[in-house]
């Protein structure tokens, strides 16, 4: 088992491949403490990593200062009120209005394999997959609180799951007001905190920090995770790189408001801490009922970032994504917004269609604008029938029209969403999210309907259903395009308001495992206004989230290389655009458009039939490129080489295959600069003693050579220039 428990030592200690997470039971009143989490240990003597022996003392040694035990101790689950004052994972106000708890060992379980959460996204277990489940049963005697700390190892992936499962057995109702998912203590605190942060059009930007002594936090309000802050953190070394140095990864499932808090108290110890955001959060937990908080997938890596993004794509390629498309390249797309945006009819879409065949794009995913009187972004959300002044003949026969070229067709829905003006709206005003007598908040013009009502997320499941079981439809793209505000169900009680937020995710959720269990061989992929809702979460129900609406080369290789440290490749929404750029204005080659999305799920975004005849014919080629690639792309080990946003220079990127056989390298610069010697390209991650052939030529280079000594990316010309290099290991 990779989960033992010691009881001599009353140690628990869990494996993974290469690391280790110690949590000891501490003095007669057993604590639940954390020992250690690190590179991998041999199995004996661990408890004295404890370090509880020091001043001041366990209570049963020390009572008369038992608060300095509660302030200093690295407690597995942190509680409000009992004199730790660093930041609590768990706050629960009982019916007496307290807000003290103190958790202490009541009992546990370790058994063969992982359960599901109900009703939430989680990691799985295929078979054949190393994974034991600890769940760890602490309480509260006097709140009548039980609360379980529930622990999966993904040994092959490196990876610890945590998730929170909280019982009320006081015979009152209780009210969780912080129920964190994770909180770990770490000795010391010379570490950076890596973040990323964004907005739209420029997400998840890689941002690293000191950590120092008080609070830094991210955190959502938004209803999503994000394009702001994403749901996910890493705490690593000083000196930490992409190939030395400890990195600790936190990626939270979720995707609705999370706090990730990384805590310096008094001591200089650090506490990171990853679970749904308290301030928006508070649940009423009547008598015998049971409150799940999401899970957070941990990582240790002892050989810097890139294994920590390693682990973190394993995981979430093999675990966590389950559709159909999983393990299958993704049909290349043409979507027709950055093409006509609202201005198209059937024609148009179809002469879209019939170019995009004959270059080989092999599926069309109609955009926004396809429904009600929706012509412009004012109006129509929620009205979710055919514009057939638009769509002629209806969809049905469009779609049979661009199947017959041998396309396959997608389409765009915002399932939550409702305009002021619409039909919808003036049936049911009473379906949007807003409070009686306020003047509701509108973000591109929309309000947000109220999901967490069973009859609105019914109704509007039941006509997106009604639109895809009417044509042969392959593709969905869920899009979001605004955030909550104004946070009011008329269906929850005074005392339940708190609880809408999270509701409201629950209900995606819902809605989303309703969609992919009615169309099992759907391609479904998410969308939040770009890339605000890219997250783990998601990912359980679609194999692929749509990055950004900025499709500009140079801005991707910032927002990819933030997105691939948490997210495999494979997730990433990319589409090759038209130029000037309509997020930038900044006009890139070709070439590198279609370069750079190569990482991504790869598609088109323009008008081939207006583009010119120079690009047009670039797109048969890039189409065989993603083909002849794909597969190692989806499947193998990602290694950062170089960050343009740290260089300024260059980025630089290789995937190389599990069994080392090939590596594919990304090479783009940015601003050409004149008089300059060609980059040295050192890989990563080949074999040592393995010979590798560089496709395209005749030069033969040995894997140590190419990774110690690296090679010539060679002369480039122009600005924003980028190379593909191929290496194969010779047999
Ligand atoms: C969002 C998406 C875009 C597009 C528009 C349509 O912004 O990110 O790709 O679908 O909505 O309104």
């Amino acid at each position: 088992m990779a989960i033992k428990y010691y009881e001599d030592e009353k140690v628990f200690k869990l494996d993974t491949k290469n690391s280790s997470y110690v949590i000891a039971l501490v003095d007669v009143e057993n604590f639940i403490c954390h020992a250690y989490y690190g590179k991998k240990l041999p199995d004996y003597h661990v408890r004295h990593l404890l370090r509880i022996d020091e001043n001041p003392f366990v209570p049963s040694k020390n009572n008369r200062d038992r608060g300095s035990f509660n302030d200093s101790a690295f407690f597995e689950y942190p509680t409000a009120g009992i004199g730790d004052y660093r930041t609590p994972a768990f706050e629960v106000k009982a019916e007496n209005g307290t807000k003290t708890a103190a958790l202490t060992y009541k009992s546990h379980e370790i058994y063969k394999g992982k359960k599901k959460l109900e009703g939430l996204p989680a990691t799985f277990v295929n078979e054949g997959d190393d994974c034991d489940t600890l769940e760890l049963t602490a309480e509260d005697k006097c709140l009548g609180i039980e609360v379980t700390l529930v622990y999966s190892t993904f040994v092959d992936s490196d990876c610890i799951t945590r998730s929170v499962r909280v019982k009320n057995v006081s015979g009152k109702a209780a009210y969780l007001e912080r129920t964190l998912s994770a909180s770990v203590d770490f000795e010391g605190n010379a570490f950076d905190f890596i973040t990323l942060h964004g907005s739209w059009a420029r997400e998840r930007h890689i941002n690293r920090r000191p950590v120092t002594v008080g609070t830094q936090m991210i955190r959502s309000f938004r209803g999503e995770s994000g394009h702001q802050q994403n749901s996910s953190a890493a705490l690593v070394s000083k000196g930490c790189t992409y190939t030395s140095g400890e990195a600790y990864g936190f990626n939270f499932v979720y995707s609705g408001n999370f706090e990730i808090v990384c805590e310096v108290n008094q001591f200089g110890n650090t506490r990171v801490e990853v679970g749904i955001n308290h301030d928006t959060f508070e649940w009423k937990l009547e008598e015998g009922a049971e409150f799940v908080a999401p899970e957070v997938i941990m990582t240790y890596s002892a050989e810097g970032l890139n294994k920590m993004a390693q682990n973190f794509h394993d995981i979430i390629r093999n675990n966590l994504i389950r559709s159909s498309y999983k393990n299958k390249p993704r049909p290349v797309l043409i979507n027709n917004w950055e093409a006509t945006y609202f201005d198209f009819d059937e024609k148009k879409l179809y002469s879209i269609a019939e170019e995009a065949k004959k270059l080989g794009i092999e599926m069309l995913v109609m955009d926004d604008g396809w429904f009600g009187n929706r012509s412009s972004d004012n109006m129509s959300l929620g009205d979710w029938q055919v514009n057939e002044e638009k769509l002629r003949g209806g969809l049905k026969a469009l779609v049979d029209k661009v199947n017959a070229l041998g396309l396959k067709f997608g389409i765009w829905f915002e399932p939550e969403m409702i305009s002021p003006d619409s039909d919808l709206y003036r049936a049911h005003p009473e379906w949007a999210v807003k409070i009686d007598g306020r003047e509701p908040v509108l973000m591109r013009n929309q309000l947000v309907l109220d999901i967490t009502r069973k009859e609105v997320r019914d109704y509007i499941y039941g006509e997106m259903k009604k639109v895809l079981s009417s044509a042969n439809i392959e593709y969905v793209k869920w899009d979001m395009n605004r955030q909550l505000c104004d946070l009011y169900s008329a269906e929850l009680s005074a005392d339940r308001q708190g609880e809408f937020s999270h509701r409201y995710v629950l209900a995606l959720y819902e809605m989303q495992e309703k969609l992919i269990t009615d169309f099992p061989e759907l391609l479904l992929e998410n969308c939040s206004g770009g890339g605000a809702r890219f997250d783990a979460g998601m990912l359980y129900f679609s194999p692929q989230i749509w990055c950004s609406d900025d499709t500009d080369a140079i801005e991707r290789c910032y927002i990819q290389e933030g997105t691939e440290l948490m997210y495999p490749l494979s997730s990433m929404g990319a589409h090759v655009s038209d130029c000037p750029n309509h997020a930038t204005g900044r006009n890139t080659p070709f070439e590198t458009r279609g370069n750079v999305a190569l990482s991504g799920t790869f598609g088109y975004e323009l008008d081939v039939t207006k583009i010119s005849e120079n690009d047009r014919n670039q797109i048969p080629g890039q189409i065989d490129t993603y083909h002849k690639y794909n597969e190692l792309i989806r499947t193998g080990d990602y290694y950062r080489i170089a960050s343009l946003s740290e260089n300024g220079v260059y980025d630089c990127w290789a995937i190389v295959a599990k069994d080392k056989s090939e590596a594919l390298v990304t090479y783009v610069e940015g601003m050409r600069r004149p008089n300059v010697h060609s980059q040295i390209v050192k890989l990563v991650g080949l074999d040592e003693n393995a010979f590798y052939a560089l496709e395209g030529t005749e030069d033969e280079y040995n894997g140590a050579v190419l990774m110690y000594g690296g090679f010539s990316a060679g002369g480039t010309w122009g600005d924003y220039s980028s190379k593909l290099f191929h290496f194969i290991k010779k047999q």
